[in-house]
């Protein structure tokens, strides 16, 4: 439905969208867009002060988790399986960047855990909730192109190095949203990656070589403000699915975009399927 700068007021009424990292940043900025759209928002956040602030503007439903945790992520989606009958768009959103190789109560490697593995187990854990029509839509990153998916370290335990080890995780997005689209689009789901931009967010609040960016003049001067970053999200959030963009598909200011090579590797991303479902316990 919306052509770039055709309004979205009211074109999602009545449905139920799930926003995950909405406490700040760009899936607040989407969130208030959605809302916008007449959507029932389920906002989930890290953090209950910043989730419960940002629900309570928007009239939103306010859930809180740490995706460092599985028994949070499995109770969120009890929650929301409680509470809604069907979700229409569910947006994983929630990410960060660690300076430092840290390792989460479930012993894996934290930027793994939250960016990938959380949202991996989130969405099939909600798969009942995500009947024909629904999208599922995963805030990716261009920083994908400094990522390797390395299947004898996938959690980055011979050597850390914090961007590639983010952009790896950026990719494994995509190659999750390939292979939800090719084991479920069938029955109508549409899954769909993006990349927001680079956007003036509290994505540097780990330090290290972001802040250079976001803490100049010339950061001032490039960097996109958290509704231009969430744009392509709320797009694709409230565009036809086949006929606006394609399921499956890699988007960066609302058109098909070039992922790393790997993400085109189908092989790669059903085994990173299995070993995800191996290791998050489904
Ligand atoms: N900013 C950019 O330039 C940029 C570029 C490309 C891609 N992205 C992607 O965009 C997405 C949103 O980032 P942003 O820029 O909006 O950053 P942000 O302002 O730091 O927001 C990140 C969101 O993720 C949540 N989060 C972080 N760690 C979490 C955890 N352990 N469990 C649950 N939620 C957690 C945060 O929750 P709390 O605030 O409640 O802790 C917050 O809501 C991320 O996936 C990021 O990789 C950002």
């Amino acid at each position: 439905m919306t052509a770039a700068g055709a309004s979205t007021a009211g074109c999602l009424e009545g449905q139920v969208v799930v926003i995950t990292g909405a406490s700040t940043g760009i899936g607040a900025a989407a969130a208030e867009a959605l809302a916008g759209a007449g959507a029932q928002l389920a906002l989930v956040g890290r953090s209950p002060e910043k989730t419960a602030a940002v629900a309570g503007r928007l009239r939103a439903t306010p859930f809180v988790c740490d995706f460092a945790r599985f028994d949070q992520v499995r109770r969120l989606a009890e929650d929301l399986s409680a509470r809604y009958e069907r979700i229409d768009v569910l947006a994983n959103n929630a990410g960060l960047l660690s300076r430092y190789r840290e390792v989460t109560p479930d012993g894996h490697e934290l930027t793994f855990q939250v960016n990938h593995l959380a949202p991996f187990l989130l969405t099939n854990l909600l798969l009942p909730r995500l009947g024909t029509g629904a999208r599922v839509i995963q805030t990716s990153s261009r920083a994908q192109h400094l990522g390797r998916v390395d299947k004898a370290d996938l959690e980055a335990g011979r050597r850390y190095r914090a961007f590639p080890v983010y952009g790896t995780t950026k990719l494994e997005n995509v190659l999750f949203t390939r292979e939800l689209q090719r084991r479920h689009g069938d029955r109508g789901l549409s899954a769909v990656a993006f990349h927001p931009g680079t956007v003036r967010t509290e994505f540097n609040r780990r330090g290290g070589a972001v802040n250079l960016l976001y803490n100049t003049p010339v950061g001032n001067l490039v960097l996109l403000t958290p509704a231009q970053g969430a744009d392509t999200l709320v797009w694709l959030a409230t565009s036809a699915p086949g006929r606006d963009f394609v399921p499956g598909g890699y988007y960066a200011r609302r058109r098909p975009s070039r992922p790393a090579r790997q993400a085109d590797d189908l092989d790669l991303a059903a085994w990173l399927w299995e070993r995800s479902a191996e290791l998050v316990g489904l």
